[in-house]
């Protein structure tokens, strides 16, 4: 297939935005077509022109979507990543819940990649002595790809980057291809498939009084993050808790959500008096 015009990438760039909330800007446009040009070309397609009305025309639940989802999904991710939010959530959120009701607390890990981020808060929760509690805990992801990793639970060496050596012992077995995570924390942690441009697909799961949605903001325009977060503040009651990276900002994205310290992590507050909060 012959390079696409500039005018042509950017129509690709476009739509891939519209869709998936992802940004290339033009320092990155090379990478977006040479990943997604063997897709192009699995499908048949002699020219990019035709690549993009094949996109175009086709659903984005579709298979050929969640191809280039897949290929577009950066999984970095790790056990005990960013934990003083974690350690907020298990030590202090956790038990403000359950001290005034007795309903479960659903706590939403979006853009959870291959699973190591709803699978350490699965962790810490025992770790605080919190195991016996109905926490629900949902992890999805717009690549189906990195959800059948995150469903099979085993990992590698990179994974482990910065979880004390006891808790892979105590979580953990070893096995010839990867460390496999215990049944045990597994069936803590319920996996779907969502994309955070899709209200359909979120509507429900942003209901949850607790969501991490942590380093995929990078990845968009002000413009997906707004559209996503409009989604959220429509859904999330007032009180409930929006955990972000720790590289990533929303104040100048909405007004929906306060920014409060909560000893030394940080969270979005959905505004207005409600959940979490002692009278
Ligand atoms: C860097 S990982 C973040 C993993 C984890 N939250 C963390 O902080 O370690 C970014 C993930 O965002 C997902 N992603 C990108 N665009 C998405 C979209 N529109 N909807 C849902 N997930 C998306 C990618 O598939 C990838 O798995």
């Amino acid at each position: 297939m012959l390079a696409p015009n500039e005018g042509l990438s950017i129509l690709i760039r476009d739509l891939i935005h519209e869709r998936l909330g992802l940004f290339f800007d033009p320092a990155r446009l090379e990478v977006m077509l040479d990943k997604i040009t063997p897709l192009a070309q699995a499908q048949g397609c002699r020219s990019y022109i035709d690549y993009y009305y094949q996109l175009k025309d086709t659903d984005i639940t579709s298979a050929y979507w969640q191809a280039v989802m897949d290929a577009l999904s950066v999984q970095e991710t790790y056990f005990w990543r960013e934990l003083d939010q974690i350690k907020t959530l298990a030590e202090t959120l956790v038990a403000k819940w359950f001290q005034e009701r007795l309903r479960p607390l659903r706590i939403w890990s979006a853009a959870c990649a291959t699973g190591e981020e709803p699978y350490t808060i699965a962790m810490a929760l025992i770790e605080a002595g919190h195991g016996h509690l109905p926490v629900e805990i949902v992890g999805s992801d717009g690549s189906p790809a990195a959800l059948v990793k995150a469903q099979r639970g085993l990992y590698r060496e990179r994974s482990f980057r910065t979880l004390p050596p006891e808790l892979r012992s105590k979580y953990f077995e070893e096995k010839p291809d990867g460390w496999q995570i215990s049944p045990a924390i597994q069936r803590r942690v319920r996996f779907q498939r969502a994309n955070l441009m899709e209200e359909p697909e979120i509507v429900h799961l942003a209901s949850s009084p607790i969501v991490f949605c942590r380093n995929v903001f990078i990845y968009f325009s002000p413009n997906s993050i707004r559209r996503a977060l409009q989604v959220f503040a429509a859904r999330m009651e007032p009180g409930s808790h929006l955990f972000v990276g720790s590289s990533e900002s929303l104040l100048k994205l909405t007004n929906d959500f306060e920014l409060q310290e909560l000893g030394s992590a940080f969270a979005y507050v959905r505004k207005g008096k409600g959940l979490f909060q002692t009278p």
